[in-house]
């Protein structure tokens, strides 16, 4: 095998620049594509099959003979394609706990990108959900740094695979890099004040631990930093990100950042600034960024910019395609049976029933003896809000009108199939759409709910109301929602309420005048069954809460992990508590948690965990810590371990949790990791609110 050294200093100039663009299929045609694939392009991004396969083809005949490589947007699932399996999005799975749970759902879905012959997935999403404004929550693994690390790496494990060569083998890309959550106001794409003291402490670890599993490539964020954007910030880019942390991956823009630094950011005159910025910067690929091409050409031939400089990012590109393969075999593909095959829906539904989170309960569930149950709701019977986002209906191919392709199930199907089984009977009536009345959609449904026993209420959100570049300034219930609610409310009837919603939107009145509250955000194909499954008992909910559900937009950010204050423990008007805090989740059974010590010696802790219910169930134990004096201010708790533990009725466990010193490091006003003498507190439970909390006190000398 030739060595990328020796290609990259036989290429010319123009292969070197080409080499270094990313062309988005969709937007340029095929004709322009095929050019493009003359001229040595490194990567396409949204193609797939055969206008794949003779983009390479072209490629490999051509210049320096490098393979192409394919990106796509496959963040749950290879969901751009109708054939693929849709698995519930970050921030279903999230509620799971479970980064083997994670890491099987990337190896699947590495399976079916690569089935297309596909080799790089813009995944995983590693931003932070703090921000319930913003558009893009459900991309997130939640509001915590810790559980998105573990997470993060998972799935990075999972689509990269032992060989990376392998056919199945895809490289994952961690987004945004960085702090893209954070924008001001939650609107996206926006400027973000932190400091990089703050994003060392709290946004880069998960980054930092998908590098450690290996992380292939990268992606810059649209936004900016206290006014630096992310796709010029060298600190970021070379210093924190290349030399600190040792990536030796690439980093490619987000889409048409080079042209943004011009034409939104305002930090570049024109194409040539921008170009030489985004290089100089430490950016290796540009995402639809065709402008490059000339504009670095011009640039290197009058001085401006070194040759060595293009040198150092082909060669990065080049290793990484070296390392998955495609040298070997740029025509890489696995078996297009594997495309939504039986395994992975099994897979899908099993992920489905780990996400289930039962926020509220007053006995009424799991549903026992005959009832007549009425189904009520717009989020019901319609698969697309189980979704979220990116598959083949909508973005970055928005067409909300495309039907979905079975196999799939919506949550009034499954309780209907549900309903013959445990003898019970189900009426339907949809009552409103997510954002709009219907024409007499409240007196149908309360004239329904009349003759029920019991009604199923399933409302939240859709991508028309959440989304890339789709955010909002009131997270309430739409109103028609909230409206149809009040009505089934007045007919004193119980009401099971199931948030089928990409993100945590304010319900309080839905958590006061519900008799049951359930979730699973997106939980994909089986994401309702999932739900009615819940409903009916034949599974016991475990799943916890990975981020927060604020009473009010007003309340914002009220993820758990934050810095102490003082005057304002509560608004005057409203809690500053969340109304669902992280962590939080029922079952059907409880645990209770005893003889808990620490081993400050060994760094380990002891608990013992017993279900006292009379089911058998699952527990996610959480474990938090908290630093008692140190010389930055610190969250008044931080996760630093979970684990999922399942017994049965009666049956208790002691677990054993064993940390180094490194798990209580904080980042210090020098802008270092460091781990600091002195007391901490250590809690474990099933929920982070402090009064489920057991906690013992350790010193590190
Ligand atoms: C999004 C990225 C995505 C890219 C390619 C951008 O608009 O921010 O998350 O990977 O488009 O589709």
């Amino acid at each position: 095998m030739r060595m990328v050294e020796e290609i990259v200093k036989n290429m010319t100039l123009e292969q070197k620049a080409a080499q270094l663009v990313q062309i988005p299929y969709a937007q340029v045609g095929r004709e322009k594509a095929e050019e493009w694939a003359r001229l040595g392009v490194g990567s396409f991004l949204h193609v797939m099959g055969d206008n794949a396969k003779r983009l390479q083809e072209i490629a490999v005949k051509s210049g320096a003979h490098i393979p192409l490589l394919f990106g796509i947007d496959a963040v749950h699932g290879h969901c751009l394609n109708r054939k693929a399996t849709v698995f519930p999005t970050q921030l279903s799975m999230a509620c799971a706990f479970d980064p083997a749970l994670v890491k099987r759902m990337a190896q699947a879905a590495a399976k079916e990108i690569s089935a297309d012959g596909l080799h790089q997935t813009f995944s995983p999403v590693l931003c932070l959900g703090r921000d319930m404004r913003w558009g893009r929550v459900d991309e997130t693994f939640g509001e915590d740094p810790f559980l998105a690390g573990e997470l993060g790496a998972a799935m990075v494990e999972g689509y990269q695979g032992e060989d990376n060569a392998d056919d199945t083998s895809v490289m994952a890309c961690a987004k945004h890099y960085i702090g893209y959550g954070e924008a001001t106001g939650g609107r996206d794409s926006y400027d973000t004040s932190i400091t990089y003291r703050k994003i060392k402490d709290t946004f880069l670890p998960p980054f930092e631990k998908a590098v450690k599993a290996g992380l292939a490539s990268i992606m810059t964020a649209y936004g900016s930093i206290d006014g630096t954007p992310c796709t010029s910030d060298k600190k970021l880019l070379k210093e924190i990100l290349k030399e600190e942390l040792g990536f030796d991956g690439f980093v490619v823009t987000d889409w048409q950042n080079v042209s943004h630094l011009i034409r939104e950011q305002h930090v570049a005159e024109n194409e040539k600034d921008a170009s030489r910025l985004a290089l100089e910067s430490g950016n290796d690929m540009m995402m639809n960024a065709p402008e490059f091409y000339e504009a670095i050409l011009d640039l290197v031939e009058s001085g401006e910019v070194k040759e060595e400089q293009l040198d150092a990012a082909v060669l990065r590109i080049l290793t990484v395609k070296k390392r998955f393969g495609l040298f070997e075999d740029p025509f890489k593909q696995a078996d297009e049976r594997y495309l939504g095959c039986e395994e992975h829906l099994r897979l899908n539904k099993e992920i489905a029933r780990e996400s289930v989170v039962l926020l509220k309960n007053d006995g009424i569930l799991p549903l026992t003896g005959q009832k007549r149950i009425l189904v009520a709701g717009p989020s019901a019977d319609d698969i697309r809000c189980n979704y979220g986002d990116w598959t083949y209906f909508s973005h970055p191919l928005p067409d909300y009108d495309t039907q979905p392709v079975r196999p799939y199930v919506t949550l009034l199907e499954g309780v209907k199939e549900l309903a013959k089984k445990h003898n019970c009977t189900v009426d339907y009536v949809k009552g409103c759409e997510i954002n709009e009345e219907i024409q007499g959609g409240i007196e149908k449904t309360v004239a329904a709910a009349k003759k029920a026993d019991i009604v199923i209420f399933a409302c939240g959100d859709n991508i028309l109301l959440a989304a890339e570049a789709c955010d909002r300034a009131d997270v309430r219930l739409p109103k028609a929602q909230r409206e149809l609610f009040k009505a089934l409310c007045a007919t004193g009837k119980p009401i099971v309420t199931a948030l089928i919603c990409t993100k945590p939107l304010c319900v309080p009145e839905v958590d006061a005048h519900s008799t049951a509250v359930l979730t699973n955000f997106n939980g994909g194909m089986f994401g309702g069954l999932a739900l009615a499954e819940a409903v009916f008992g034949e599974i016991n909910p475990h799943g916890k809460l990975p981020i927060s559900f604020p009473y009010h937009v007003g309340q914002q950010p009220c993820y758990y992990n934050q810095l102490p204050g003082w005057h304002c423990r509560s608004y005057a008007d409203m809690p500053e508590k969340p109304l669902y805090p992280f962590g939080k989740g029922l079952s059907y059974t409880s645990f209770a948690y005893s003889d808990m010590s620490f081993d400050a010696k060994t760094l380990t802790l002891r608990v013992n965990v017993q279900n006292v219910g009379e089911r058998d169930g699952a527990e996610i134990v959480q474990v938090y810590f908290r630093d008692i004096v140190s010389s930055v201010i610190t969250p008044v708790k931080q996760l630093v371990a979970f684990r999922k533990v399942q017994l049965k009725a009666g049956e208790s466990k002691e677990l054993r949790f064993t940390f180094t010193r490194s798990d209580f490091s904080l980042v210090n006003a020098q802008e270092r990791r460091v781990t600091e003498a002195g007391a901490f507190e250590i809690m474990v439970g099933g929920r982070s609110d402090d009064a489920d909390l057991q906690k013992c006190m350790f010193t590190l000398s």
